[in-house]
Formats: structure tokens, sequence, C-alpha cells
């Protein structure tokens, strides 16, 4: 057990999808109807535990892909209904809140939690656990959706936003290589990308202040792409282009941050999700922060999805006497919980 009171983890990455350029919903929900049982008898051999040693059932119902969702909650309810214990379904995104409290034991509330993924991005106030008011999302796309995309389109493969992150790191190198030098490798700002619903002008108290949408950056990207290959020049300039990129929406997610810690007077910031493992973010967030705010990141294992953030976001709910109902189903939309 390490300092994060994980007994047993196991992780199954479903390389299938790669193929496909994004995630298949008919493999994911095969996939996990396959593994599951082997997954469940891995993690507990790890953590030195019995069936008899369980004392509860969490699950994430919701929101995602429901056929992938389906496979979980029936194996959960079969699972706590055989053995007679408590069944919990967990919203994933509250999860990824969890997840980074796991290893960080100050990342308690109030905070403000930043959560980026594939389909969610979220900024919210954590009054208590259980208890948030949203302050703000995605009008469009997700910041790894447009992560996803964006690569993509730069002909990266699947996904993106680790791939992204690469290319902009090659792209600095170039950059402090040239330092001094000659050519435009490696400057940052090379191409001018748009900031989407930031500007000076925005006010508080306008849904606009926390706002974001990354939609048009994909498509200003896309722009320049296209004419970058017409000119034949896109190779020599993708890892240049992916870094601005990156930079736009870094700085959008950490003004946003910032403005909630200054508006809120919450210190604390928690962020989670897939996205949570890009450096330049939690590097861009740390600096815009400065001294107002303590960012709390997750670790690699656990920004991206993994069970022990369902499990610790169920311990939660399971001690305060919350239980799920034997026809728990799976939402693909389900509501973030306790929205104030
Ligand atoms: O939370 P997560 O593992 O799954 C969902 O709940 O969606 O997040 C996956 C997302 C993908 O869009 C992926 O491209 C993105 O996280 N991601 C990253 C990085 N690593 C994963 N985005 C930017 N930089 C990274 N290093
Ligand atoms: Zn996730």
């Amino acid at each position: 057990m390490d300092g994060s009171g994980i007994r047993g983890l196991a992780i199954a990455s479903q390389d299938a999808h790669a193929a496909f350029g994004g995630v298949v919903p008919e493999i994911a929900a095969r996939e996990h109807l396959r593994s599951l049982d082997a997954m469940v008898r891995h993690a507990m051999r790890e953590a030195d535990v019995d069936h008899a040693d369980i004392t509860g059932v969490g699950v994430t119902a919701g929101p995602g892909l429901v056929g992938a969702l389906l496979a979980g909650v029936n194996w959960a309810k079969a699972y706590a209904f055989a053995r007679g214990l408590p069944l919990l379904g967990v919203h994933h995104m509250e999860g990824h809140l969890f997840g980074t409290a796991l290893e960080h034991e100050d990342a308690h509330p109030p905070f403000i939690g930043l959560l980026v993924s594939g389909g969610h991005t979220l900024l919210l106030e954590a009054r208590a656990w259980g208890r948030y008011r949203l302050l703000g999302g995605t009008r469009d796309d997700a910041a790894g959706e447009a992560f996803d995309k964006v690569a993509r389109r730069l002909g990266l493969p699947y996904p993106g936003g680790p791939q992204i992150q690469r290319a902009a790191e090659r792209s600095a190198v170039a950059r402090s290589a040239a330092a001094g030098g000659q050519g435009a490798g490696g400057a940052p700002g090379r191409f001018r990308l748009p900031r989407p619903m930031l500007s000076r002008r925005d006010v508080r108290g306008d849904p606009a202040y926390y706002d974001m949408s990354f939609s048009g950056l994909k498509t200003a990207v896309a722009r320049v792409a296209e004419q970058l290959e017409a000119e034949g020049a896109l190779v020599e300039a993708v890892d240049d282009l992916a870094a601005d990129f990156q930079e736009a929406v870094v700085d959008v997610l950490a003004e946003k941050t910032r403005r909630a810690v200054e508006q809120t007077g919450c210190r604390r910031v928690v962020l989670g999700g897939g996205v949570a493992r890009n450096s330049r973010l939690r590097e861009g967030l740390a600096e815009r922060l400065g001294s107002s705010g303590e960012l709390y990141a997750p670790s690699p294992r656990l920004a991206t999805d993994n069970a022990a953030m369902i499990a610790a976001a169920a311990r939660f709910r399971l001690a305060r006497g919350e239980r799920s109902p034997w026809s728990l189903n799976a939402e693909a939309a389900l509501a973030f919980p306790g929205l104030a």
C-alpha cells in the first residue's frame, strides 16, 4: 500500500481502439465484459483481500458510453446482491475529484475543482464533499476532445492528448536550439490562435466569465493546417502548431481557474481528469495561480480513468448511509451530484 491508501488497483487499457482513431462503443462494451472478472481478481490478489473482507461495492453509473457502463453496473449489481453488500453508483467526474484527493490529504473542500477529461470540462466550487456549485463548463468540445481532434487533424495518432504534449515538447527543444539563431522553428505564438471566451471585458456574474469553448479553437487550428498543407509546409510546422494549440487551451483553463479562486476566495484548486496528465497544463495553472492558490494535481496513474477514484467516492457516500437501489441503471448523461 502506498501513501494513497490504495491496496490494489487493476487497470486495463483498450488498445484496440487506436486503429479506429477513437473509441468504438461496441468494442469498449465487449472488452469490459471480457475483462471484468479477471480485473477484480487481480485487484483483490494485489490487495490481499478475500470476498469476505469486502464491505461495499462502488461502480461508475455515468456519464459515458452506455454499453461500457452497463457492463460494469450489471457486474456490480450481481456481485453486491449475491454477497448481500451495499451498492453505490458513482458519477464519473465526481470520481476524478476523489482521485486527486487520494494522493493529497490537503485536497479537501472547500476547493475549486477543475475537471478536464475526454468528455467533460467543468469548473466548480466544492463547499463540502458532495456539495458543489457549478461555476462553468465547456459550451461545446471538452478539453480532451479538442486535444484528440486537433491531433487527428495534424496526423498524430489517438489518443491525441499525449501526442500533442510530446509535439509541443519537441517544439520547445527546437526553440531553445534555435535561440539566438535563425528561422521560425519553435517560436511560441508563431500561429496566432484565438482564446475563445477569454476577454478582459468579461464581467463577473455573466456565465461567459467561467464558461469555455474549444470548438472554435479547433477550427482555427484546422484552418492554419489547411493553409500550411497547401504550401506543403504542414509536416515541418506540426510541432509548433501543436505547441501553440496547447498553449491556448492552457491559457483559457488557467485564467478561468484563477478567476474562480479570486472570486470565491477558495485557495485550493483540485485538478482532475485525463487532461491533468498534461504537464504544461499543471505548470501553467501553478504559474497563473502564483501565491494566491495551491494546486493539487493527480499523478498520471490516478489522472487517467481508474477504479480507485470510484471506490473513494463510493466509500464517502456509503459511509454517509447512501445506497443505490437494485434498479440502478447506467446513464449516458448522468447529472453531476450535489449541485446547489
Ligand atoms: O479522464 P480520461 O482518462 O477519460 C475520460 O473520462 O474521458 O481522459 C481522457 C482524455 C483524452 O481526451 C486524452 O487525449 C486526454 O485525456 N489526455 C491528455 C493527456 N493525456 C491524456 N490531454 C492532454 N495532454 C496529455 N498529456
Ligand atoms: Zn475520466
